[in-house]
This record gives C-alpha cells, structure tokens and sequence, in this order.
C-alpha cells in the first residue's frame, strides 16, 4: 500500500457490517468500492451509506465466484486494499446446506485471492472476517489469539479453512499482508439509525430478536437455557458495537501498511454480558417490556465466550470504546426506523 488514501474493495460491503464500515472508512477519508450480490443485503443500503457519508459509492453487483469479474474491479478502480466480508454466516442453516457454505465461503475466497493475484498492479492488503466461533468450546477465558481452534459446524469450518488457506498464501509469498479479525458478537447500529441489522425471517441471534420483540413485531423471546455456569445461568457473550468493529478494521489496515506476512486478531471488548442482563439493558434503552420465557439450551451453544484484546490493544492500537447503553440505543432506533418503513406483521416466537 503507498498512499494514505486508500481505494478500498469491500466484498459483502452492502451487509451488516460492511456498511457500518464503509462508514468509518469514507469518515477516515478512504474511497470506497463495494462488491456484492445482494444475497443477504439490498442495494437500499447502499442509498443509507451515501446518506449517511454524503459521499458517493462505486458498487459493482457480482458474486465473489466471479474472479474475472473481481480482477476487473481490482484494476478499474486501483483497489490498494481489500476487506472481504462476503460470505453465509448462519450456523444452523451451514449444517442443512454445508456445500452452499464450503461454495460460497471457501470457493468465494479462492476466487478474491486468485483475482488480487492476478490484477496487474498486484494489490496485497487483505482484512479478512473471521469469527470466535473458530474457537470452538472455550478451554480458557479470556480468549486469546493462541487459544487452540476446533469448529463446531460447517460454517466455523469455512472460516478455518479459509484462515489456514491465507496462512498457506502468507507463507508462500512474503508480499501478502493479512489480516485476520475474528468478531465476537456484533451488535448495535449506526447512530443516524439509518443502518443496521436486519434478518430476513426469524432472527438467529439474540440481539435483533430482543429488539422485534421490544416493537412488538415478535411476542416472547426464548432464552435458552438458565443452567449454565455463569452468574446467573443464562449466556454469556462479549457483545461488541459494531461502530468499534468497524474501526478495527481501518486500525488492521493501517496496521498492515507496515506489517506483511498474516497477523490474527480478536476483536471483541474483554467483558462479558449475560442473556439477561442483556434484556435487562434493552428494556432500559427502549422503555419497553421484552417478555420472555426459559427454553431449553439450543444445541452447540457454550456457556461463556469473551475476548483477550491485549493484542488488538497493543499492535493494532484500537480498543471497543462503545458501552452496552449505546448497543442497546443504537439498536433500538434503527428498530423503529425499520417498522415505520415496512408495514408490520405479527409472528408467533
Ligand atoms: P451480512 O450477511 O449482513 O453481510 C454479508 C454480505 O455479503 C451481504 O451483503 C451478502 O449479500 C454478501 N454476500 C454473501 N455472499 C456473497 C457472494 N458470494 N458474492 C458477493 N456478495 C456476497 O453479514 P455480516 O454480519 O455483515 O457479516 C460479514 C462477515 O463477518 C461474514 O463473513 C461473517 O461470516 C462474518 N462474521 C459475522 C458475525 C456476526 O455476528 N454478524 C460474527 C463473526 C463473523
Ligand atoms: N440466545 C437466546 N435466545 C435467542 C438467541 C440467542 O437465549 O433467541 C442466546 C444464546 O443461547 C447465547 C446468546 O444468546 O447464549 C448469544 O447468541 P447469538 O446467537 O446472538 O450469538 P452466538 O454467540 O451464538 O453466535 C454469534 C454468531 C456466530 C459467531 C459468534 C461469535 O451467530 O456466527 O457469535 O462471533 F461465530
């Protein structure tokens, strides 16, 4: 990388995360091209980005398995740097359609790095996301980057491979500068409110569920299990504002602008929150009820899993600033901008 304004590629940059850190990117004065299918996001999106940065944005509408297409962006628009996000990241459907995962995650990823390879100005800056989950059932708290690595389901399997396979690329080739970030559990949204996180269908996760539980779109969430070994049995994960997570990643590029070879990463805060006190504080954000009852464990779930960010902290000079209050807030107001923009339906938790 040579300048310190980068032209910056984001697969899977209309998502989640992708859009909040298309944010923090513009912010921080980077262009900013995004490449997505659209699988799991809409080009509306990329309509609050511009909202939201009044910046405009390239985006190239494609499927990362297109390398010939991939190598074409990375050329046309002289991408310097490439955060890959793109990828299917719900575990339980992983385990039904494992060949989509190992396809779309692990194929997808070959095609991006075949096509960096390839482009003529030979653009060696990669961010990769990885997750917590490569950390199987935790041996140790807190999780450090050394903690050994056991996937659980096909789609912490994908990122595995995919670490192992950009080791293999690091080591084969000492130009490649990666970085590997592995999220603990995202949550919260933009303050405009104008982007965040919205699942189609029932929620997998905690957070967007509590919240269409909190607008009434659903009626009760079930908290799975109360018989852990933690304080108060229920859960407990280290949610992280997904505004930090974004800027963890401007911290890993700038970080990889004087450091080639692959480093690992946690991203998370360090503390850990339980299910309950995580309704306890969305109730609080809201001012509304968000009734539940006890269900049993969901099947794979561990007990405790919270992050060492002594790493992060130290090399890449960034630490999650961002309290549970503004999570919950954020993610509250971008609830009810979702309801007043889509006509509600009521479904049964
Ligand atoms: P998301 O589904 O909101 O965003 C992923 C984006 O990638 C979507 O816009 C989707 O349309 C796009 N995409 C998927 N496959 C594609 C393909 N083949 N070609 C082009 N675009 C494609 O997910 P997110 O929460 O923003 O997650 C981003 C990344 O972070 C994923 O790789 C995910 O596995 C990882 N991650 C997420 C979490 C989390 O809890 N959200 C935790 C750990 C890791
Ligand atoms: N939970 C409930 N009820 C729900 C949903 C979740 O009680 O309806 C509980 C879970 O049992 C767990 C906690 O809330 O104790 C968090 O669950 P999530 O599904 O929100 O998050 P996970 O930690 O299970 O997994 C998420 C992503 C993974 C990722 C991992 C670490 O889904 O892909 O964070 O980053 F790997």
């Amino acid at each position: 990388m040579k300048s310190t304004v980068l032209n910056i590629l984001l697969t899977g940059g209309s998502g989640y995360i992708g859009s909040h850190t298309a944010v923090a990117l513009t912010d921080a004065g980077h262009r900013i091209f995004i490449f997505d299918n659209y699988c799991n996001s809409s080009a509306e999106t990329i309509h609050k980005i511009q909202a939201i940065t009044a910046q405009p944005i390239t985006v190239v509408r494609g499927d990362i398995r297109d390398t010939a297409l991939l190598q074409q962006t990375l050329e046309t628009h002289q991408i310097d740097a490439v955060i890959h996000f793109a990828g299917l990241k719900a575990v339980g459907e992983s385990a039904v359609i494992p060949l989509d995962y190992y396809a779309n995650n692990v194929q997808g990823t070959i095609s991006l790095l075949q096509a960096m390879q390839a482009a003529s100005h030979a653009p060696r800056a990669l961010v990769f996301s990885s997750s917590a989950t490569v950390y199987g059932d935790p041996q140790y708290l807190p999780i450090d980057e050394a903690h050994p690595t056991h996937a659980t389901n096909p789609y912490g399997r994908t990122k595995l491979h995919i670490e192992e396979i950009l080791a293999d690329l690091a080591r084969s080739d000492a130009s490649w500068q990666i970085a590997c970030l592995r999220y603990f559990n995202p949550v919260g949204a933009h303050a405009s409110g104008l982007i965040g996180e919205n699942p189609n269908g029932l929620p997998n996760n905690l957070m967007p569920f509590v919240a269409q539980v909190a607008i009434g779109k659903l009626k009760q969430l079930k908290v799975f299990g109360d018989d852990y070994d933690t304080p108060d049995g229920t859960g407990v994960r280290d949610y992280i504002h997904v505004l930090d997570l974004a800027e963890g990643h401007l911290a890993a590029l700038n970080y990889l602008g004087s450091h080639a070879g692959m480093h690992t990463f946690n991203l998370g805060t360090g503390r850990g929150y339980s299910v309950l006190e995580m309704i306890r504080a969305f109730e609080a954000a809201s001012g509304r009820t968000v009734p539940f009852t006890i269900a049993p464990r969901r099947p794979g779930d561990i007990a405790s899993c919270y992050a060492s960010t002594a790493l992060a902290s130290k090399a890449l000079k960034w630490n999650a600033s961002r309290d549970l209050k503004a999570m919950c807030e954020s993610s509250w107001k971008f609830q009810q901008n979702v309801m007043q923009s889509v006509p509600s339906t009521t479904e049964q938790a």
